[in-house]
């Protein structure tokens, strides 16, 4: 057994081979104990009382904005706005600068790999504005080309809008490259860094990322979490978002002026109790150490990849190298629907996601209909991937081949 098992009650509880993790991860002790501790030390609304339980809500809050601050290297706490998801954090950017700061033949460059919470809010801009939506599309390997790139990325691009790391094919993403291009004509880059955060290393000064989003849950916090990163000179020039309370400075029956950042971007009742949760999952994967993941996932997909090979009627997509898959395999078997290995692959314990993954467009370019897909994190080890394999070895002929 890996050494971190152990620290997730889950698989105590109810054993299984979990390889879902980049649908949502298993959660540590540590992280559920402390929105427990939240609750029963520190539960009242905070920003608000002027009595000891909230302000230790309040200070809760603002330590775990801090701590997402430095997580990700961003200048200032004030860049740090708290959301329940990455979705909600895409669409804060689409709705307030996108609607305010895309204009008609403008072009919004995205990729056809994006999971759909990073392709619909885009659509609804462009459709908004009368923008040009530009497609990216990969390689087999998932890698986009020069000419691609050359190609589609004009002066005429105010908005690039990409996920670090693919949900499906696990590739990385030029970002910083991208980045680049995209301000030579003064526009914006946006990263998806759902899949991302959780694995790697991820700064956003480095990648000159002007909005970054990623989720809580995908990487050990609570559900509920999320957050969304931006160059403070563009937020400070963004209309909120959502209104209502706490993200006001005065209201008048006539109008109303804006909070401070990051306050103007969230509205109504926070959630200290996630944020709280959202700081000891960092703090554990700090413990751990982005080295020591990025080793067991390797090393872990490596194995996959190997076992892969010897049986010909399995198909991976992306890159042939597994060192460029991020921890996530998506892969069909000949003859056999996804939702079926699915459900074989359940009734021995091992949970793993079939479907769309919420990126259709990517299927259909992939011309398949559906994938099945592992996904791992630091808590699986070769036991996990041994289970795997002779439960999908079984598979074709439980189907009858
Ligand atoms: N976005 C999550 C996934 O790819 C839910 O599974």
């Amino acid at each position: 057994m890996n050494q971190y098992k152990k620290d997730f009650p889950v698989f105590q509880n109810k054993p299984c081979v979990y390889l879902d993790s980049a649908a949502t991860a298993q959660r540590p002790a540590s992280v559920i104990e402390a929105e427990r501790y939240f609750y029963e030390n520190m539960n009242a609304n905070p920003l608000r009382g002027l009595y000891e339980l909230s302000m230790a809500a309040t200070d809760a809050y603002s330590d775990a904005r801090s701590c997402v601050k430095d997580f990700i290297n961003a200048q200032e706490d004030a860049e740090i706005i708290f959301t329940r998801n990455t979705t909600e954090s895409l669409n804060l950017v689409a709705y307030s600068w996108g609607l305010h700061f895309i204009h008609e033949g403008d072009e919004i460059v995205t990729t056809v790999m994006e999971h759909h919470s990073n392709m619909l809010p885009w659509q609804m801009v462009a459709e908004r504005t009368g923008a040009k939506m530009i497609y990216l599309e990969p390689e087999e390997d998932g890698t986009f080309s020069k000419e691609e790139i050359d190609r589609k990325i004009t002066d005429r691009c105010r908005l690039i809008a990409i996920a670090q790391v693919s949900n499906v094919l696990g590739c990385v993403n030029p970002v910083r490259e991208l980045a680049d291009r995209v301000h030579r004509n003064g526009g914006v880059i946006v990263v998806d860094a759902a899949q991302s955060v959780p694995h790697m290393k991820v700064d956003v000064r480095e990648l000159d990322a002007d909005f970054l989003a990623f989720s809580g849950h995908k990487l050990m916090a609570p559900f509920g979490i999320g957050v969304l990163y931006g160059k403070r000179e563009l937020l400070e020039k963004m209309p909120p978002f959502l209104t209502g309370g706490e993200m006001i400075e005065y209201v008048r029956l006539d109008g109303a002026t804006w909070a401070e950042l990051p306050h103007k971007f969230e509205a109504g009742t926070v959630n200290p109790a996630g944020a709280y949760g959202l700081k000891a999952a960092i703090e554990y994967l700090s413990g751990v150490g982005f080295d020591q993941i990025r080793r067991i996932e390797d090393e872990l997909t490596a194995k996959i990849f190997e076992e892969f090979s010897k049986l010909p009627y399995m198909h991976i997509y992306g890159s042939p190298d597994p060192a460029k898959h991020s921890g996530i395999v998506s892969f069909t078997i000949d003859g056999v629907h996804p939702h079926d290995i699915a459900s074989i692959l359940d009734a021995d314990k091992v949970d793993i996601r079939a479907g769309h993954h919420c990126a259709q467009p990517l299927m259909d370019y992939l011309k398949v209909g559906n994938t099945a897909r592992a996904s791992l994190y630091l808590y699986n080890d070769e036991e996990d991937i041994d289970a795997f394999i002779s439960s999908v070895k079984k598979i074709r002929k439980i189907m009858g081949y």
